[in-house]
């Protein structure tokens, strides 16, 4: 068997067809969404990555502004800069790219993100509500996963869903999502001692670790829908997910290639959280 391979481009362009048309709905009543990126540094990926925002932000209607810092930048002028944009009205989000050079205290600055600007819901506010089940932001790659799953009708509720990796990005968030939809939720990482034993349990296998092509045909049940939201750069320049893909495809229900699919969707839910907190901001 073969596995169904998932594509990113019709999902993605779907929602944010979505995305788009609300916010031409906003237009016409004088409103535009407004996202600031900071960037802070020169790491090669995240230049890419806020690039990848700005651009997404253009094309659905959303303004957009990057501020691009030099490494050397204090974490008091960077606090300072996050307050400004804090008390701007035409600013809806802000989103610091991680990670941030060494001499600043990443938890200080996501702390000073104001509650209904914290569109990646990193804020402990937001990741607290989120945890209750009060309305919050979503945080953006398990939003998008979960937004996958829907969208290709493939059932959570009561399934056994695996994550592999226990990141405040990925992992953890992705577990309490997966629960809110009613699934049985195992949580796996790197000092897990029966890895295999435990993810060919999953119906549902979401794998964030970080390692590339980690994930072989002997850790996945037939016909188990497999969701990767690792990227790594190979030495060979190449990109690959934490699972290894042509091995997986062979086994796996539904497979997400690396890249098309995860990246995409999770600007897809940026996107979005610009929306919904322009929304808020005037209503
Ligand atoms: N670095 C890697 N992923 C993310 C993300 O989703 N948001 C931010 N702010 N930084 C990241």
């Amino acid at each position: 068997m073969t596995a169904h391979i998932i594509n990113g481009k019709e999902i993605v362009g779907h929602v944010r067809e979505q995305i788009k048309q609300e916010v031409q709905a906003l237009a016409a009543k004088g409103i535009q969404p407004g996202l600031v990126v900071i960037l802070v540094g020169d790491d090669a990926a995240s230049a890419v990555y806020v690039r990848n925002k700005a651009k997404s932000c253009e094309e659905a209607g959303i303004y957009s502004e990057v501020h691009r810092l030099p490494a050397e930048t204090s974490q008091a002028d960077l606090l300072a800069l996050i307050a400004q944009l804090n008390a701007d009205k035409k600013i809806n989000g802000i989103l610091v790219q991680l990670p941030l050079p060494k001499h600043i205290d990443e938890d200080r600055i996501i702390d000073s993100i104001a509650v209904d600007k914290d569109v990646d819901c990193f804020h402990p506010i937001n990741v607290g509500n989120l945890m209750i089940g009060k309305e919050s932001f979503l945080p953006c790659t398990p939003a998008g996963i979960i937004e996958i799953l829907k969208h290709l009708n493939l059932p959570i509720a009561g399934k056994h869903a695996v994550v592999i990796g226990r990141s405040n990005i990925v992992g953890k968030p992705m577990a309490m999502l997966l629960l809110r939809e009613n699934a049985t939720v195992t949580i796996c990482h790197s000092k897990t001692t029966n890895l295999e034993e435990i993810t060919k349990q999953a119906d549902i296998l979401i794998v964030a670790i970080g390692r590339a092509k980690m994930v072989k045909r002997g850790h996945v049940k037939p016909g188990a829908v497999v969701i990767d939201a690792g990227i790594n750069r190979l030495d060979t320049g190449k990109l690959a997910g934490d699972v290894d893909f042509d091995d997986v495809v062979e086994v796996a229900g539904y497979i997400t290639p690396v890249p098309g699919v995860v990246g995409p969707m999770t600007i897809t839910m940026l996107l979005r959280n610009t929306l919904e907190a322009a929304k808020k901001a005037n209503s």
